[in-house]
């Protein structure tokens, strides 16, 4: 199996925890409509919208690393953690499904959307073990008590995966996603592009690609729409996961390159969050429309706003000259099927109230 990352460093491979999830590579197609509706030189997508059969989007790269260590250790269990309606919670619930583990979600309360209705739903379906804590301090307390309930009744720990799945493990799956893009531009697929829009949630995306950006040649620029607060996305927390991400790869394989942040070819943007996390913004509703347009589906938490972001700085004129790839880390798989007769009183009464309440 061709694992771009692997190809290229061949000592990663059997060093690194890896189980095939995803439907790789994902196509990249040009958006000629908007290219000339808002005066971009070109405009490419990289598709991870359907990175994945079941489910695409961007976890499912992360999850080839995270949950290859899993099989690898052979935990039963693995504990996440996000809000209510976390893509990453259910991709991960979904995913670890499949190979035959128990997903614990571990998740806080958000603004209510259909969104996070479906993935409630999508995620109680796989198996998930659901909990709904008020905030991260009782989630902190309530993890204790699950280690604990779980080494009695399965005789060991699980396994943690954080926030976004965006651990240097994690990243791992977009310093791949770097060299496959790569493998497109070799290909003749697009052009070197010299911006690529992206959202930040959890820091695993923008961070991994920048580090594979760099570690493959294509030293272009990661202009990261911030969609959360700190610390969740922080200047900070990206050096961390970028230096524990080299790490990472240069105790498997010390001849992959060593370099520091790459601060010149970062570059994180705070414009298009508006008043929080899954809080719409008009400019966000804006790009979702736009994007219908073409046939593709955005949302508001994330895409909806690292869209905008692209959106504005066309308008400013400043991508006239430029090769853009916008990455589409929204799933586009329809599992409508899967939660039609799924009853939410089934799910913990914590949940009830996401369907109780209007939905923005
Ligand atoms: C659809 C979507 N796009 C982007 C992101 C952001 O990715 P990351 O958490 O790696 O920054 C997430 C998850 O947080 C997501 O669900």
């Amino acid at each position: 199996m061709t694992i771009p990352l692997f190809d290229t460093y061949p000592r990663l491979r059997g060093a690194l925890p890896y189980i095939a999830l995803g439907a790789l590579p994902t196509p990249v197609e040009r958006w000629t409509a908007l290219e000339q509706e808002i005066g971009i030189g070109t405009l490419h997508v990289k598709c991870d919208n359907v990175s994945g059969l079941l489910y695409g989007g961007n976890k499912v790269r992360k999850l080839e690393f995270l949950l290859g260590r899993t099989v690898q250790e052979g935990v039963k269990t693995v504990l996440t953690f996000g809000a209510a309606g976390s893509n990453h919670a259910l991709a991960t619930a979904l995913y670890a499904r499949g190979l035959g583990v128990n997903c614990v979600s571990m998740l806080v309360p958000q603004a209510n959307a259909p969104s996070v209705q479906r993935n409630l739903l999508f995620a109680h379906r796989q198996g998930a073990e659901l909990h709904l804590y008020p905030g991260r301090k009782r989630v902190a307390l309530a993890t204790l008590m699950q280690f604990q309930r779980l080494k009695r009744q399965q005789g060991r720990f699980p396994q943690v995966i954080p926030p976004g799945g965006s651990s240097p493990t994690g990243c791992l799956g977009f310093v791949n996603a770097a060299f496959e893009l790569r493998q497109q531009v070799e290909a003749g697929l697009l052009p070197e592009p010299g911006l690529i829009y992206v959202a930040s949630g959890t820091m695993g995306t923008c961070i991994g690609l920048l580090l594979g950006l760099r570690a493959c040649g294509l030293q272009r620029k990661v202009m990261a729409t911030r969609v959360t607060s700190p610390p969740y996305t922080s200047a900070e927390k990206g050096r961390k996961l970028y230096q524990g991400t080299q790490t990472t790869l240069r105790e498997a394989d010390p001849t992959f390159p060593a370099s520091s942040f790459p601060a010149e070819q970062f570059e994180l943007r705070d414009e298009f969050l508006g008043e929080g996390y899954g809080l719409p913004t008009p400019g966000g509703a804006e790009a979702i429309a736009m994007a219908q347009q073409a046939g593709m589906k955005l949302e508001g938490t994330y895409t909806g706003k690292a869209l905008a972001g692209l959106i504005a700085d066309a308008r400013a004129g400043k991508l006239r000259e430029k090769n853009v790839l916008f990455w589409n880390t929204y799933n586009s798989r329809d599992f409508s099927a899967e939660i039609r007769h799924v009853d939410y009183h089934a799910l913990p009464s914590g949940f009830h109230p996401y369907f109780e309440t209007g939905a923005q």
